[in-house]
């Protein structure tokens, strides 16, 4: 066997041999590296004669184009089996079930508020805000409540201590009334004293020095507000009529006007709902004249009294309008069922899962106002 035989065949099984791609690497070197074994070789046809060149060239890049072929070939099988063990060990099985991500809920409260706005937005009604942290002229004075109305005593509202005697004494809003005032008094000074039509509701927490199963310290109320020319009781009536049917989504609720005193509004009336009690249940709806009907109390409403208007900066010979205030945990329970109120905020994970409303799946209303 001549030499390059030999280098060849010693090339080949070490290649054959080679463990990993390191070791691959290494034989390359040895071989065909700048200084390799072969690269050598092939510089030696320089020296060599015509007739030699001819016999000897073809052997030594045979060599070499061999033993190249050879490292090119491990190598690629080299990586087929780190590919191949890869897979044999990192199995992914798509059968398996997710991995189930913790979901939060809709809290009913948020929920409720979103219908509102959503109805309401259906009659033109647009949504306000106002700070929780009220003064005395807007949550008390400016509403026409008198110094010596309950609802100012130390024991029902909670005050902040004031630290100066000359500033107004501030306190945790005792409704959302206030801000019906404020909104007002905006449209007021916007308008240089003219005036213009209001349309609001203003939904937000309230704070009241108060705890048992159907009152908690903080809960929430919606106000609404029309502000307009020829306002009277029965837009008033309608427009409750109309939002507790969408609400409760049921076109035979029957509402019950009875006469009542709020400082804010002259006439005022208490509005109750006619209810039914169908397999055990009361049910918003129906014939509350019928032998298992009756009306349940919802809500505080009158026209806003024009001591309320003029206070805001507006002429209540121009101007008159509506309110009322409800309370919005109260609108949650009777449509979704809850009985203790405290629940609410307590922040327990079982019942936000339970009373809780999907996010990507809320109940939408059946049409809105008007379908
Ligand atoms: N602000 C009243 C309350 O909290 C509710 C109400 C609002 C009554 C507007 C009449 C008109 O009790």
């Amino acid at each position: 066997m001549s030499d390059i035989e030999a280098i060849k065949d010693k090339y080949l099984a070490q290649v054959a041999s080679a463990s990993d791609g390191d070791a691959l690497e290494a034989i390359r070197v040895a071989a065909l590296g700048k200084k390799g074994e072969i690269s050598l070789l092939l510089k030696t046809l320089g020296q060599m004669t015509p007739e030699e060149r001819q016999t000897e060239g073809p052997k030594i890049n045979g060599t070499r184009q061999a033993v190249a072929d050879a490292i090119a070939s491990r190598k690629e099988s080299m990586e087929a089996d780190v590919l191949n063990a890869q897979l044999a060990t990192e199995k992914l099985d798509l059968t398996l079930p997710p991995l189930s991500a913790p979901k939060g809920s809709i809290h009913p409260v948020s929920q409720v508020m979103d219908e509102l706005a959503e109805i309401f937005a259906d009659l033109g009604f647009s949504v306000e805000t106002g700070p929780e942290i009220e003064d005395d002229w807007h949550n008390f004075t400016a509403l026409n409540i008198p110094e010596t109305h309950p609802a100012r005593a130390m024991h029902d509202t909670f005050y902040f201590p004031q630290t100066d005697e000359n500033d107004m004494p501030k306190m945790l809003r005792t409704h959302t009334s206030p801000v019906q005032i404020r909104t007002m008094m905006d449209v007021a000074k916007r308008s240089s004293g003219e005036g213009e039509p209001i349309h609001i509701i203003a939904p937000g927490r309230t704070y009241r020095s108060d705890s048992d199963a159907t009152h908690t310290p903080m809960f929430h109320q919606v106000e609404g507000l029309v502000i307009d020319k020829g306002i009277h009781m029965g837009h008033l009536k309608w427009t409750l009529e109309t939002f507790v049917r969408a609400f409760f989504e049921r076109d035979d609720i029957t509402l019950r006007l009875r006469p009542s005193y709020f400082p804010f509004t002259e006439p005022s009336a208490e509005v109750d709902l006619g209810f039914t009690v169908e397999k055990r249940k009361r049910i918003i709806g129906g014939d509350p004249r019928s032998e298992n009907g009756g009306w349940m109390e919802i809500l505080g409403s009158g026209m806003v009294h024009p001591n309320v208007i003029a206070n805001c900066g507006l002429d209540p010979e121009v101007w008159q309008g509506f309110a009322f205030g409800c309370g919005i945990d109260r609108l949650a329970m009777l449509k979704y069922g809850m009985d203790d109120l405290r629940a609410f905020f307590d922040g327990d994970l079982r019942w936000a899962d339970h009373y809780g409303f999907d996010a990507l799946d809320v109940p939408t209303l059946s049409g809105g106002v008007g379908a």
